[in-house]
């Protein structure tokens, strides 16, 4: 089955007791057994539930995998996987990566003595210096956030199996439409399904497929034994969101392919980070690894000043100035006050995350509309 088909049909079957062509809203915490023991295959919601079946089953086959497990957001899918380690086990992870990411490990994880190792990934051998025996997890964010760095999947996995590690790739950016890193070698993929996935803005939710059965009953052990799990209304709005992913990640790599040019050739911006550039440091693996390249695209202002990126920012209007990415309509943020104000400004700057960085997830709107709405704004600084 091709992808835009998956997306449409994968894990769905109509409702076998009415027909209803739409996965039904199973809006219910618990199932009737016939005898203790005996029962349907659900017994209690947030171990099973139709609707959640259905969406993981969806998301397994989208994304090559054959077990999907979703979360109530993208941080408690993160959670999950950071709970398969014990104290005393340590993690290397990019070091440019979503700010609630470094946050739960650093703040929450730290204290349960599990050791990060934060580092940039470019140069896959560099990996090596910081493996030892306790060395447990790798993590990776490909694209990078907001810094559109691009990691080489299938190397970094080359790495992890040779020492036994468990590889990880965080792929909300990409989204499976654009790459599939159980294909590249990686053992877990997550996801936050918030952005691109729910594609609308309005669910939060996160998402877990593995290949591997072992690393599947324990993450579903997990799920269960924490309780992170999605309610089922916003299962249903998922699955309704992901029948578009294909035609909508088509047009949102054709507008941000338009905007990453015209930013590029603006007069008042400095540098623009988008890995479909022929000159992107890491266009090459981008090209390799990736489909298309993604609307995530990341600019500084020229004189590097916060408040030109602020004037920017408020004078964008089809552009609304707020947290995520990924939904039909464009959005604009300040990475350094907002996404990853979590990160220490030293940290922050040693990745070139500068004060007047702005972040565009660019919608799928005409795109002239967006050109425009980016003119005006940028003339006023
Ligand atoms: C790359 C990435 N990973 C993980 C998350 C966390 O997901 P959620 O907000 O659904 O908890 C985000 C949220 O912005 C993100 O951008």
């Amino acid at each position: 089955m091709k992808f835009g088909t998956k997306a449409i049909h994968a894990g769905v079957e109509p409702d076998p007791s009415t027909g209803a062509i739409m996965t039904p809203i199973f809006q219910t915490s618990t199932y009737v057994q016939r005898s203790p023991g005996d029962h349907k295959g659900y017994e209690y919601s947030r171990t099973h539930n139709p609707t959640r079946t259905a969406l993981q089953n969806n998301l397994a086959a989208l994304e090559n995998g054959k077990h999907g497990l979703c979360f109530s957001s993208g941080l408690g899918a993160i959670d999950a996987i950071i709970k398969l380690l014990n104290p005393g086990d340590e993690v290397i992870s990019t070091n440019d990566l979503y700010g609630g990411s470094y946050r739960i490990f650093t703040k929450v994880f730290e204290r349960y003595g599990i050791k990060f190792h934060f580092i940039s990934m470019e140069q896959p051998s560099e990996i090596e210096k910081y493996i030892n025996e306790n060395t447990k997890l790798i993590w990776a964010e490909t694209p990078t956030n907001p810094m559109m760095n691009i990691i080489d999947i299938e190397e970094i996995g080359n790495v992890a199996k040779k020492h036994g590690i468990i590889f990880a790739v965080d792929n909300t950016f990409a989204t499976p439409f654009l790459q599939n890193p159980l294909d590249l070698g990686a053992d877990i993929v997550m996801h936050s399904v918030t952005k691109y996935l729910g594609g609308h803005s309005d669910v939060v939710m996160g998402a877990i497929v593995v290949n591997d059965d072992e690393l599947a009953s324990k993450l579903a052990f997990i799920q269960n034994a924490c309780g992170a799990t999605p309610g089922p209304q916003d299962c249903f709005l998922v699955l309704r969101g992901i029948k578009t992913l294909h035609i909508r990640m088509e047009r949102h790599c054709q507008n941000g392919r338009e905007i990453a040019h015209f930013l590029k050739s603006h007069q008042k911006v400095d540098k623009v980070y988008w890995p479909g550039f022929e000159n992107h440091p890491n266009h090459e693996v981008a090209k390799k690894q990736m489909r298309d390249f993604g609307g995530m695209i990341s600019f500084s202002i020229k004189g590097n000043k916060i408040e030109d990126a602020k004037t920017v920012l408020e004078n964008l209007h089809y552009f609304s100035l707020a947290e995520s990415l990924g939904g039909v309509e464009s959005l604009c943020g300040h990475p350094a006050t907002m996404t990853h104000a979590s990160i220490p400004k030293e940290e922050r700057e040693k990745v070139g995350l500068l004060d007047s960085l702005i972040r565009l997830s660019v919608g799928i709107e005409d795109v002239e509309d967006l050109k425009s709405d980016l003119e005006a704004a940028l003339a006023k600084v």
